[in-house]
């Protein structure tokens, strides 16, 4: 299968600062086709998950945006599209093996074993209360074979499966199944949603370690709740619902 329209509109860049940054420009200059995808075989300042930096190997990995048109989705529910991408990412990979051996760590980082084989960076742009537009930050690790040691823990598809992967069939593989979760989304399946983020999460019904305002707490991970945050259950049987800024999971 190929996507409908996700990656239709495919922008191939050899080198930029990061595509984030040209996907937002693309934003602003007012008129961009939804499911356009910019992709970098180089990013110099390639942007992470709070503030920190994503590096890879020139023409070892894919970094690349994708740029849709939630309007559908208030701002309240911006978590969903963050579990709609990291099933479609999932799903991509576990197509590659097939097994259920990716796993998506809350939020959405994307796991096999305990390292890290993809991240994703989303920023929304709201009006009235809407996501009028999304820019959707994949850094996926696929061919590269060394890691800067400073690093906690990364890893690649070709690591972990032991062969190699040609980007572009990848990407466009990438495209179809996050277009199919982002679809489900727009048709408002949002409890099949739920479920399958839940049933691919990293550690679940595992206790599990987390600094919760530097205090270290041991829970066992239950899922999420409607608006994203972390259900976790200690040793009382009691479950508290967590939100971003309030846990990191020690490994
Ligand atoms: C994370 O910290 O896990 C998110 C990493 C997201 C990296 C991707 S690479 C393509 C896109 N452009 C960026 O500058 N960042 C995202």
């Amino acid at each position: 299968m190929s996507a409908l329209f996700t990656g239709v509109n495919l922008l191939e860049l050899s080198t930029i600062d990061s595509t984030n940054n040209y996907a937002q420009q693309l934003i602003r200059s007012g008129n961009f086709i939804e499911g356009t995808i910019v992709w970098a075989h180089e990013q110099t300042e390639g942007r992470g998950q709070r503030g920190k930096s994503w590096d890879s190997k020139q023409g070892d990995s894919l970094t690349f945006s994708l740029l849709y048109r939630p309007v559908f989705l208030s701002a309240t529910w911006q978590f969903r599209l963050s579990m709609a991408v990291a099933l479609g990412i999932v799903d991509t990979l576990n197509e590659l093996t097939n097994e259920q051996v990716f796993k998506i760590k809350w939020p959405n980082d994307i796991y096999y074993g305990d390292k890290k084989v993809a991240g994703i960076l989303i920023e929304n742009s709201m009006q009235q209360g809407l996501i009028s537009s999304s820019v959707i930050g994949i850094g996926l690790n696929v061919n590269q074979q060394a890691f800067d040691p400073e690093l906690p823990n990364p890893t690649s598809l070709a690591l972990c499966l032991g062969r190699g992967f040609e980007l572009k069939e990848l990407l466009l593989q990438l495209c179809d199944t996050i277009e199919r979760r982002y679809l489900q989304l727009k048709a408002d399946r949002i409890a099949e949603i739920q479920e399958e983020y839940t049933s691919k999460l990293f550690k679940l019904g595992q206790q599990v370690k987390f600094l919760n305002n530097d205090a270290e707490i041991v829970a066992t991970i239950k899922g999420v709740n409607p608006q994203g945050k972390l259900v976790l259950e200690d040793a009382t049987g009691k479950t508290t619902d967590y939100g971003l800024n309030e846990l990191t999971m020690l490994l």
